[in-house]
């Protein structure tokens, strides 16, 4: 689809446009959060909260964002969120969001839940791949840990923050859920976005690719996917067996508090992500950006993070504060939503020229220079 009407400026008018092109259910699966929604206004008032201390009379004529990452060197200090059921979004969702990635040199995070394979997304552009880890089962957790290795992810991401499944009462409301039920409802809701739906009769209702190929005659394996639900035993022990599976960097996402992020790096962790999952899954939890500084004077290791960010200057408050990346989730979906991997590249483009103004106007050159002096929390 070209976007025919007004191109957007920001992500708040791909939001709008996905608002437009998505069924009433798919939007709300995309943009909702947890019980209240609190932990999702919350990531956003939190981070409108911290100002920024311009310094003047500094030579800004010449500005870079480049940066490196456990040894890479990255065209910014961002990576693509991993976010399951993206071909819900747009046909081969995964591909378009691996190939702007690639692009732009920054890493693609691919879900566990997605709809391209591992295999799949590996072999469809050059470009840093990393992969995210639920823990359904562990057999099925060391299968996926294998293939991530053999096909070339350079790094692991555990997501820790979904014990159980938060409760999205949009979702509930909506009778949206795997396997897609055709409700007449959701018939409706089709029938009032025909090109969404139209793709979806090409493409076939996405499928979760990664767990086709489990093992069907181990039946454990097999009763533990039926139940779409997380392995709530998984504990500080359990991380340590899986340091022993991954050789590569290995970060742990959905980190909140400080000492956990010791913890982490104690059991062999590389870095971690703080997050609260985009307000999806705890409701009224503390937001990352609230915990950053301490986590920074707690660990030397990279301390990346997401939840609420849309603008650059989200993005060079993070980096001030001691972050070595920002996640960029629902602020590209939206963009792929509305218009595919043209528009996460132009989403891309819009989020680092915001950068780029924002790095001018504060009287700091490159984003390596930024520290806490650039902010008033
Ligand atoms: C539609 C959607 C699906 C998601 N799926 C996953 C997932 O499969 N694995 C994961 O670790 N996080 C998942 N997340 C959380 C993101 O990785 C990220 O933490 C979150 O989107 C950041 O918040 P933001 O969207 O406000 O930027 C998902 C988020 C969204 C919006």
């Amino acid at each position: 689809m070209a976007l025919s009407s007004r191109k957007p400026i920001n992500i708040e008018d791909y939001r709008q446009l996905a608002n437009k092109r998505l069924p009433r259910m798919v939007f709300d699966y995309l943009d909702g959060g947890a019980d209240n929604e609190v932990s999702l206004r919350h990531n956003r008032t939190a981070l409108d909260s911290i100002r920024l201390r311009p310094k003047r009379l500094i030579d800004v004529s010449k500005r870079r964002m480049d940066t490196e990452l456990f040894g890479k060197r990255l065209a910014a200090p961002l990576a693509i969120a991993p976010t399951g059921l993206n071909g819900i979004f747009w046909p081969k969702g995964d591909l378009a969001l691996a190939r702007a990635a690639a692009k732009f040199n920054i890493p693609f995070i691919l879900s566990s839940a997605s709809n391209a394979s591992i295999e799949e997304v590996a072999s469809c552009c050059n470009g840093d791949k990393w992969f995210q880890l639920y823990v359904i089962h562990r057999r099925l957790a060391k299968q996926l840990v294998e293939r991530a290795l053999n096909a070339g992810y350079s790094t692991l991401v555990l997501t820790t923050d979904v014990a159980v499944n938060g409760l999205r009462e949009r979702d509930l409301r909506n009778g949206f859920g795997l396997p897609l039920r055709y409700t007449p409802r959701v018939v409706l809701d089709g029938c009032l976005h025909p090109r969404w739906s139209l793709n979806l009769l090409r493409q076939g209702v996405p499928q979760l690719a990664n767990f086709k190929s489990a093992d069907a005659q181990d039946t454990e394996v097999q009763a533990a996917l039926l139940a779409r639900q997380m392995d709530a035993s998984f504990d500080w022990e359990a991380l340590e067996q899986l340091r022993e599976l991954w050789p590569h960097t290995l970060l742990i996402k959905g980190i909140i508090d400080p000492t956990d992020a010791a913890r982490c790096i104690e059991s062999g962790a590389d870095g971690v992500v703080l997050s609260n999952h985009g307000g999806r899954q705890l409701d009224s939890c503390q937001s990352p950006i609230e915990t950053l500084q301490q986590t920074i004077s707690t660990i030397n290791e990279p301390v990346l993070i997401d939840s609420g960010f849309r603008r650059g200057t989200d993005i060079v408050k993070a980096i001030a504060m001691g972050a070595q990346g920002v996640l960029l989730g629902r602020a590209l979906l939206y963009a792929l939503a509305a218009d595919g991997q043209s528009g996460v590249e132009h989403a891309l483009e819009l989020i680092i020229s915001e950068i780029d103004r924002t790095l001018a106007n504060l009287g700091c050159p490159s984003i390596d220079e930024l520290n806490s002096s650039f902010v008033q929390s």
